[in-house]
């Protein structure tokens, strides 16, 4: 049976990063989701953070008004960026854990300990025809609580194996790649669609395209760090590639039986 298309969501949060770095408007996330879009993206990603450090608020209204394809938007669950998101009205968004000191969204959404009080987020969002994704580690309890929350989609954190395999821990990153193997069938098996992204280069979304459970990549900061060297378009093209390569060489899957031991 054909494998089910592997999307590409483009990650323009550290276009934003930069333009800070000035004051100025320069460079533009939207003209690089535009850009990315045209070169093959299928959505565009963005998170807005409590403390605006990248992208801002007419960022967020101007990639919704701007863009032809889906709006993924990144959030911390308050109530601040709920009522945003529903004035935004994107196609998706991604609830992930946010604090002020960390460099970027270091672990998944613990769902297991706050079901209360995402359950109404969830909700809310699930109400209005938004799409609520959960950003989580691949572990059974976290995405057994996302199927009881009625989330649609979970986002797998891959950051912990793309540090292992950056860091050449075989043992590491072969555990953590496991779980996401495992998390990814499990998931599936229980209605959820998933996602995958955090730390992911040519390398790793090659591999993890070849998990037939998992429908989107959302990618940034390494596409944005290479287009520095060979433009946003051939970043694009060669990460479809990547993942092309992937989904056609697919690791053996898991049995439902196997799955639902993980
Ligand atoms: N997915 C989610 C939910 C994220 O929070 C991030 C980082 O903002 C990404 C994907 C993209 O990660 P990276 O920028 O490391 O590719």
């Amino acid at each position: 049976m054909p494998h089910p298309p592997l999307r590409l969501g483009v990650n323009v949060d550290h276009v934003a990063t930069l333009r800070n770095a000035r004051a100025g408007p320069n460079p533009d996330p939207v003209r690089a989701a535009l850009l990315a879009i045209e070169a093959g993206a299928d959505g565009i990603t963005a998170h807005l953070r409590e403390d605006r450090r990248h992208i801002r608020d007419d960022d967020m209204a101007r990639l919704k008004a701007e863009i032809s394809k889906p709006l993924n938007f990144e959030m911390a669950a308050t109530s601040e960026m709920l009522e945003i998101a529903l004035a935004t009205k994107p196609h998706a968004v991604c609830l992930v854990p946010e604090r002020r000191e960390e460099l970027t969204t270091e672990g998944g959404l613990d769902v297991a300990a706050q079901h209360n009080a995402l359950a109404p987020v969830i909700a809310r969002l699930n109400d209005v025809g938004i799409r609520v994704s959960l950003f989580i580690s691949a572990e059974p309890r976290q995405i057994e609580m996302a199927a009881k929350l009625r989330a649609p989609v979970i986002e797998i954190h891959t950051g912990a194996w793309c540090e292992a395999v950056n860091d050449g821990h075989a043992a590491k990153a072969e555990a953590e790649w496991q779980r996401i193997v495992q998390g990814a069938a499990l998931a599936r098996s229980i209605g959820l669609e998933v996602h995958a992204g955090h730390g992911l280069d040519y390398g790793t979304a090659e591999k993890i395209a070849g998990l037939p459970e998992i429908v989107e990549l959302n990618i940034g900061y390494y596409m944005i760090g290479e287009a520095v060297f060979v433009g946003l378009v051939e970043t694009v093209r060669k990460m479809r590639a990547a993942m092309d390569r992937g989904r056609n060489n697919p690791a053996p899957a898991l049995s439902a039986n196997q799955a639902s031991k993980a």
